[in-house]
């Protein structure tokens, strides 16, 4: 009888989160934020919709508050600058009484700035948000990050080794100040089944995106948060892979 009620109530939670999935697929905010992205060819509209709708990450950044409060935000690995496209878009959806009742205000950064490896990518950004964007091509081993709020890496980092791990982290510590956010997104590579099935499916997207190898140096979730402490973090995590098949967690940095 337990077994049955957990199963019950296993398949009530992951309906639960099918629908709000749903909902969220055709949810002002998503449809906003993935518009510009037309601009941008069908590849990056319809990569827009399935990130926005599908990654738990995007929602959870504004219904938790996560960047309230940040002046400048720098999003390392930026792609084709989806969360510059999200944070726009939820301005404009609070700013018009289309914001989900009971998340905290959506945030007003001055400033979104993003840096991007791929050429193509940052040309799609800049195809879908304007020129004016402030989303540059550079590697992130070696482009300056100047000084910021908060910083955001969503599933980047595992595709340097891990001593060029260490000096991205040392110098986002130092381009922060005290009490400064730290947003990392990160595979748990103790995850088992759904880490795998998450490399899979990373290695796969990586290469349609135009890299032309993929290799990668992953980390348990606790390994990340060591390194994370030792760059001058306090760390929380949370587990960010909700209503994907992924082992994803997200830490939660802030500067001592
Ligand atoms: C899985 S994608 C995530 C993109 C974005 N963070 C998001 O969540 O939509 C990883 C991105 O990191 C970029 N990237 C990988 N290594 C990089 C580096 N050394 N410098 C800058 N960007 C890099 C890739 O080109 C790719 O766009």
């Amino acid at each position: 009888m337990a077994h049955a009620g957990a199963a019950a109530s296993s398949s009530i939670g992951l309906s639960r989160v099918r629908s709000r999935l749903s909902a969220q697929m055709h949810s002002p905010l998503v449809d906003r934020a993935c518009e510009p992205y037309r601009r941008a060819g069908l590849f990056a509209y319809n990569f827009a919709r399935g990130k926005l709708s599908g990654d738990p990450v995007f929602r959870a950044m504004l219904e938790r508050g996560l960047l309230l409060g940040r002046g400048h935000i720098l999003d390392l690995g930026c792609g084709q600058g989806l969360l510059a496209s999200w944070l726009r878009a939820a301005l404009l959806c609070y700013e018009g009484g289309t914001w989900p009742q009971g998340w905290p205000p959506a945030p007003t950064p001055r400033s979104t700035r993003g840096i991007e490896l791929m050429v193509r990518d940052v040309e799609r950004a800049r195809a879908a948000l304007g020129p004016s964007c402030e989303i540059s091509q550079g590697d992130i081993r070696s482009t300056d990050f100047g000084t910021t709020d908060a910083v955001v890496i969503l599933d980047v980092l595992h595709y340097m080794t891990r001593e060029e791990q260490l000096q991205v982290l040392k110098r986002v510590r130092a381009a922060l100040p005290a009490r400064g956010l730290l947003l990392l997104r990160i595979g748990d590579a103790d995850g088992g089944l759904r880490f795998r099935y998450s490399q899979w499916v990373d290695k796969l997207v990586m290469l349609f995106r135009g890299h032309s190898s993929v290799n990668t140096h992953c980390r348990s979730a606790t390994q990340w948060r060591e390194i994370v402490r030792e760059c001058g973090f306090e760390v929380q995590a949370s587990p960010m892979s909700e209503g994907t098949r992924f082992a994803n967690v997200l830490l939660i940095g802030h500067a001592q």
